[in-house]
């Protein structure tokens, strides 16, 4: 059966008489027909500020939107998230990560566990930065490096990124997410040994990603440092597994609990945050949980008209449904938030990429755009041409620290003007006439400006949001990164589908699992389809033929 986007089809009708009236008015023209447009358009929340005015929607369409927000039952949901109810339904798991900072009654069954694993956090931090706990030869640590991936990576490492102001800068902390062994030989490339402490971040241990490379990483500790104990010393691990940690030989002092209520993309609040509390102090760690949670008390509390996780929601399913925008992008003006679109990559595709509703039912229609983007100025020089002038309906959040951190000359007017710069310009555009009259009045003939002039007009109209800040501080990050959490669940509620599975990556990991022996078998692999089988014999031979010229080079080199 095909459900139609919102399962209620009146409302897609009226808020698909509201994209037509719309196409037909520019942005330009709804700011001068509405003084006040900015007045209502914004709102602050958690240290942020949401300027939305620059969209292509007004009162009566955000009308229609909220509408269609109270129907698909979101205030419902949302209450049943924040009551810790299993919303989880394929997985039959609660949804918790809010709990984590604090956004759940102090009596919650599981408050005491996180409670006691923050503890351990802040003892654990405070010994790794004090000098207190040391490595085998007793000298503290100055390398971290996390082993992880996906959300036991992506999280930690963007927020580390984002706060190198806070860091602490003889502490380096590093991150190993890939297979590919180059990842992790970089990374120990220059590593000492005995000042070196491993983290092993892993929701579920059995990863094999981040297994290959923890095993590789504690054979390295061993052998540089011939010490067996040297693991004991030098690995730390977070998981649901606690068993599976000691089994790999980790002691229970430096074993963290994670919980299977809180989702891998949703867990940098957890002890998985443990590589940014070691960079940037308990203290700091504990202000990043303070600025989620008052982001998930406006989330909860405030109406949805004045709800920013609600509205940016609200904007991105307007978009995708209504307007054909089947992909977002995040504009980062700050160099310190250059992963965050990586990280709301994770957060949005694998929640929302889906193709079933909450009942199974198959959907017609896609339920998340492709996220992507990356930090400005360096995009205006890359990828900004299409968002100008490609055929292609991109609508951007631009993410704007107004302090810098490195307060140096003009710099910060600049990254200020060109970020603002960006948002006006997609908005107002530049019309053949302007083209053509800028082009005459710079003294180009008629003819060669007539014809130059199409190149030069860009159509405008094209949409965006632009979250300030004062600063980038741990709370304010906490806040941004529950903010896009929030806007991701909302998404999903409109769209009636579990954000909290992720079913889309288990065939991958089984099919790369049945490949696995044919790489090493003698025989030619005809098991799969042509394309593989011969993917795969062609890396079986290139495999042989470089192991073999190796054993002729060391023969030679032995005579
Ligand atoms: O393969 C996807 C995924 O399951 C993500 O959801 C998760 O964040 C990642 O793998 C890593 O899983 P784990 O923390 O269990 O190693």
């Amino acid at each position: 059966m095909i459900v139609s986007p919102t399962d209620i089809p009146s409302q897609e009708k009226r808020l698909l008489v509201e994209q037509k009236r719309l196409s037909r008015i520019p942005m330009t023209t709804l700011f001068e027909e509405n003084p006040d447009r900015m007045e209502k358009m914004h709102i602050q929340a958690s240290g942020l500020d949401l300027d939305y005015a620059k969209n292509r929607i007004d009162p009566p369409a955000m009308a229609a939107l909220l509408q269609t927000a109270r129907a698909s039952g979101l205030e419902a949901r949302r209450d049943a998230l924040f009551r810790g109810e299993p919303i989880n339904t394929t997985e039959q798991r609660q949804v918790l990560h809010p709990l984590l900072r604090g956004a759940l009654p102090e009596q919650h069954a599981h408050r005491a566990q996180v409670d006691e694993t923050l503890a351990r956090i802040q003892q654990f931090v405070g010994d790794v930065r004090g000098g207190q706990l040391t490595g085998v030869t007793g000298k503290p640590f100055r390398t971290v490096i996390n082993i992880g991936i996906g959300g036991s990576h992506l999280g930690p490492a963007m927020a580390c990124r984002a706060l190198t102001p806070f860091a602490k800068r003889n502490l380096d902390v590093r991150f190993v997410s890939n297979v590919d062994a180059s990842d992790l030989s970089e990374k120990l490339r220059d590593a000492a040994p005995e000042t070196t402490l491993f983290i092993v971040a892993s929701k579920t241990f059995t990863t094999q990603e981040t297994l290959a490379n923890a095993r590789t990483a504690r054979n390295w500790m061993i052998e540089r440092t011939g010490r067996l104990d040297a693991v004991e010393r030098h690995f730390a691990a977070i998981s649901t597994a606690t068993d599976r940690i000691a089994e790999f030989g980790i002691q229970p002092a430096f074993t963290f609990p994670m919980w299977d209520w809180v989702g891998g993309r949703y867990s940098v609040w957890s002890a998985i945050g443990l590589p940014l509390a070691l960079s940037i102090g308990y203290d700091q760690f504990v202000e990043f949980h303070r600025g989620a949670a008052e982001m998930d008390q406006h989330f909860q509390q405030s109406p949805l008209e004045g709800n920013m996780p609600v509205v940016m929601a609200l904007l991105s399913f307007w978009y995708q449904q209504f307007w054909g925008a089947n992909t977002h992008a995040l504009l980062p003006y700050d160099h310190y938030l250059g992963d965050f679109p990586s990280y709301v990559q994770q957060l949005d595709m694998e929640s929302n990429g889906k193709s079933v509703s909450l009942q199974g039912e198959r959907l017609s229609h896609p339920t998340s755009p492709i996220i992507w983007g990356a930090e400005g100025t360096n995009g205006q020089h890359s990828f900004h041409q299409l968002l100008h002038q490609g055929n292609l309906l991109v609508p951007a959040d631009f993410i704007l620290p107004l302090h810098s951190h490195n307060p140096i000359s003009n710099h910060q007017d600049l990254l200020v003007a060109n970020c603002l710069g960006q948002s006006r310009a997609l908005m107002v555009g530049k019309s053949l006439e302007q083209a053509l009259t800028e082009l005459t009045e710079a003294g180009m003939d008629a003819d060669a400006a007539a014809a130059l002039a199409p190149h030069k007009a860009m159509p405008g109209n094209r949409p965006s949001n632009t979250l300030t800040m004062d600063a980038l501080t741990p709370a304010t990050l906490g806040a941004l990164i529950a903010l896009y959490e929030h806007k991701v669940f909302a998404v999903s509620v409109l769209r009636n589908i579990n954000a909290f599975d992720q079913w889309g990556v288990e065939l991958g990991k089984q099919i790369c699992n049945s490949l696995l022996p044919h790489l090493t078998d003698d025989a030619d692999c005809q098991a799969f389809d042509g394309s593989t089988n011969r993917l795969l014999n062609r890396y079986r031979t290139v495999k042989a033929e470089r192991a073999s010229q190796h054993t002729v080079a060391s023969h030679q080199k032995n005579n």
